[in-house]
């Protein structure tokens, strides 16, 4: 089995003297045995890349523009990113679905332009709470990922690491179940069985209220690959404990069903 996948995002929060702090300590403490990245905002990128060089610490960005280059004004295309040694960029989180207004088919794209840049696309996808008490999940997760189909191939969809990440769990406090998890990422996993060779292969992940404290059960369910950590990862004690539930939750190797 694979090692598991923990990666932070930051969202819209750092500054250069906290980052420095936050990055150092990670760096100091991060346990091997599991594959940690931070996704920064753009301005601190250089920052992060200086401070990460050498370590195991892959970096990461929170969006990037589905355009190569042109008369974007304020955007960013993935070459840029790639300038950095960023290996992953997250795509279509809810956060942009909801305030920039950006579709499924946007976030097909953007993949595809991650991708063609070398880096791994992080791509987000979950349903809000109206949508699961109408009994949406599975359409919604449906949904979301047949429009990534739409635009890319089996090669491509095999190479993606999928978040799920349920709207209503997102910096609420409250996480999924277990049970609730499993659940969305093992329909996930049927979706990329049907359409991909290496889909046991490809990490699926799990975001939304993940601490330390629950972060063992999460990643130890059968199709769990990792997490991905908002208000958490900006806490190094906390983002260092989850990397070692991660670690902790590879090792006992579940076998998927
Ligand atoms: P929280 O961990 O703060 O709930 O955020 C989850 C998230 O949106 C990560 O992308």
């Amino acid at each position: 089995m694979s090692s598991k996948l923990v990666v932070g995002n930051w969202k819209m929060h750092g500054a250069a003297q906290a980052n420095q702090a936050l990055l150092s300590a990670l760096v100091a403490a991060v346990p091997d045995r599991v594959d940690v990245a931070v996704c920064v905002p753009y301005p601190y990128l250089a920052q992060a890349h200086g401070l990460l060089s050498g370590s195991p610490i892959a970096l990461g960005a929170q969006n990037v523009s589905e355009y190569a280059q042109g008369a974007y004004t304020g955007e960013v295309g993935a070459a840029m990113l790639r300038d950095f040694d960023c290996r992953y960029v997250i795509v279509g989180h809810s956060e942009r679905r909801t305030l920039c207004g950006e579709s499924d088919a946007t976030v097909a794209r953007k993949a595809a332009a991650v991708l063609h840049a070398g880096m791994v696309p992080v791509v987000c996808i979950g349903e809000t709470l109206a949508q699961r008490e109408a009994g949406q999940v599975e359409s919604v997760l449906n949904q979301q990922l047949d429009a990534l189909a739409s635009v890319l191939g089996a090669d491509q969809l095999g190479a993606l690491v999928v978040a799920y990440e349920p709207v209503w769990a997102i910096g609420t406090g409250r996480s999924a179940t277990a049970r609730q998890v499993q659940e969305a990422l093992g329909l996930v996993r049927g979706w990329l069985r049907e359409r991909v060779r290496n889909a046991d292969a490809v990490r699926i992940l799990y975001g939304g209220s993940v601490k330390a404290a629950t972060a063992g059960e999460l990643f130890s369910l059968p199709d769990a690959d990792g997490g991905l950590i908002g208000g958490a990862s900006l806490v190094a004690a906390e983002f260092l404990a989850i990397c070692e539930a991660a670690r902790d939750a590879s090792q006992s190797g579940l076998i998927r069903e």
